[in-house]
């Protein structure tokens, strides 16, 4: 019987499924090994989902008369799930290179920040940005992310800590949900830095008084849907008692909790994101061992930033103990004025060689667990019937190339798809 379907790809030389087997994540046996077919195709229906994978002859068979809107040879290649890129800093104006060069002469992140560069020196050129551009350098930044295989990122809030510019960023956010291909996570991030003139205690304040009612009012009416909270949890910046009350009454709203903890400083930022209910915390180069059994135990996934540990020359996060106990490790790029880094691609290469992850631990961090860190696991991640169509099509017959390679990925990547679409 005629039917229609949007996309056949043909005869794969490999599709690795990374399938999550009904959890949404993948740890420790699970990800010694990945699902690889060999000769198989795939099949994404109108609706822009996963309707079938299997041996190429018998997809032809069970598929023989319908017709496809497109159909892509896929022999020699490799088909694996669209990327996640669980933590990204993408909304912001103005240009930060003289701070490399300044880090590259042997300043440390925090003596930046404390000089009133860094975050702050960005929150003053987005808070004079117009809409307007603002969207118009995130939507060639989300380009570039789509370009390295990037088919669902999380993307922050942060440089406007005040609420205007904040609910402008969120605005700019919202719109390229909608208008865009690329799937967005969106996070509420106005404690990413404590604003002039405030103490850490003064910014929670205002952010419980003011924003987070104005967030929940936005999302009640349609306006602006954010998914996640965000604080920067850091000495110097926000402290724990802080932290503690903005996560609490983003949770009290709705948002997944998903936050900065432990990076520059041991603030048993990951016992305390266990004892909220924390769906994801980055970073955690100084995690202490408690927390990262609590992690484990609690199935709240760490997201690692390898940009972050290489860029700041930081001691690397402990991936291997973290897997070895269970933890769900998921990866971002973290892309920011500090690392700039759109390839997760990239991304996955320094996790295996600087963290010591596996190439199939990276992929599966880099997919299925990232979607896991942002609540998407369900629906994104992997290649599985009744997931989104969501995937990238690589011209090599081993799918290692995409974390082998150093670079290059655009010749590498030859199609990106998302819900079915090629983009
Ligand atoms: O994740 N650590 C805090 N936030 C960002 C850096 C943001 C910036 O420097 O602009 C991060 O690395
Ligand atoms: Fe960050």
């Amino acid at each position: 019987m005629a039917g229609g379907h949007r996309l056949l790809l043909e005869n794969a030389r490999q599709v690795v499924l990374v399938c999550a087997r009904g959890e949404g994540f993948l740890t420790r046996e699970a990800l010694r090994s990945l699902e690889v077919l060999e000769g198989a195709s795939l099949v994404v229906g109108t609706d822009g989902f996963i309707k079938a994978i299997g041996p190429a002859d018998a997809i032809q068979k069970q598929f023989s008369e319908e017709t496809f809107e497109e159909r892509i040879d896929c022999s020699g290649k490799c088909i694996l799930p669209g990327l996640v890129d669980a933590h990204t800093h993408p909304v912001w104006a103005g240009e930060r290179v003289h701070e490399f060069a300044m880090k590259l002469a042997g300043a440390t992140y925090m003596d930046i920040h404390q000089a009133g560069g860094g975050i702050n020196f960005t929150v003053e050129r987005t808070r004079q940005a117009s809409e307007e551009e603002l969207y118009s350098s995130f939507q060639q930044r989300l380009g570039c992310m789509m370009r390295a295989g990037t088919t669902l990122v999380e993307c922050k809030s942060g440089y406007g800590l005040s609420l205007e510019t904040e609910l402008k960023m969120l605005r700019v956010i919202e719109r390229a949900r909608r208008e865009l291909d690329i799937g967005i996570s969106a996070t509420y991030c106005g404690a990413h830095s404590v604003p002039k003139g405030k103490t850490a205690s003064e910014a929670a304040d205002d952010i419980i008084k003011n924003h987070l009612p104005r967030l929940k009012e936005l999302g009640r009416n349609g306006e602006i849907h954010v998914d996640n909270i965000d604080v920067f949890c850091e000495k110097g910046v926000f402290d724990l008692d802080s932290t503690r009350r903005i996560l609490q009454s983003g949770k009290d709203i709705g948002l997944q909790i998903n936050f900065h903890g432990d990076e520059l400083h041991p603030m048993k930022a990951a016992e305390l994101g266990v004892e909220l209910g924390a769906q994801a915390i980055s970073h955690l180069e100084e995690v202490s061992d408690e927390g990262i059994t609590a992690m484990a135990s609690a199935r709240c996934s760490a997201v690692l930033l390898p940009t972050t540990a290489y860029m700041l020359r930081l001691k690397q996060p402990r991936a291997r103990k973290m897997l070895d106990e269970g933890v769900i490790v998921a990866l971002g790029s973290d892309f920011n004025p500090n690392a700039y880094c759109f390839s997760m691609p990239m991304v996955m290469h320094l996790a295996c060689v600087n963290m010591r992850m596996s190439m199939p631990e990276a992929l599966a961090a880099a997919t299925i667990n990232a979607a896991y860190a942002l609540g998407k696991s369900h629906t994104q991640g992997s290649l599985e019937v009744g997931k989104q169509g969501d995937l990238i099509i690589i011209n090599s017959p081993r799918w290692e190339h995409l974390i082998y390679q150093f670079g290059g990925h655009h010749e590498l990547i030859d199609y990106v798809i998302a819900k079915g679409k090629v983009i």
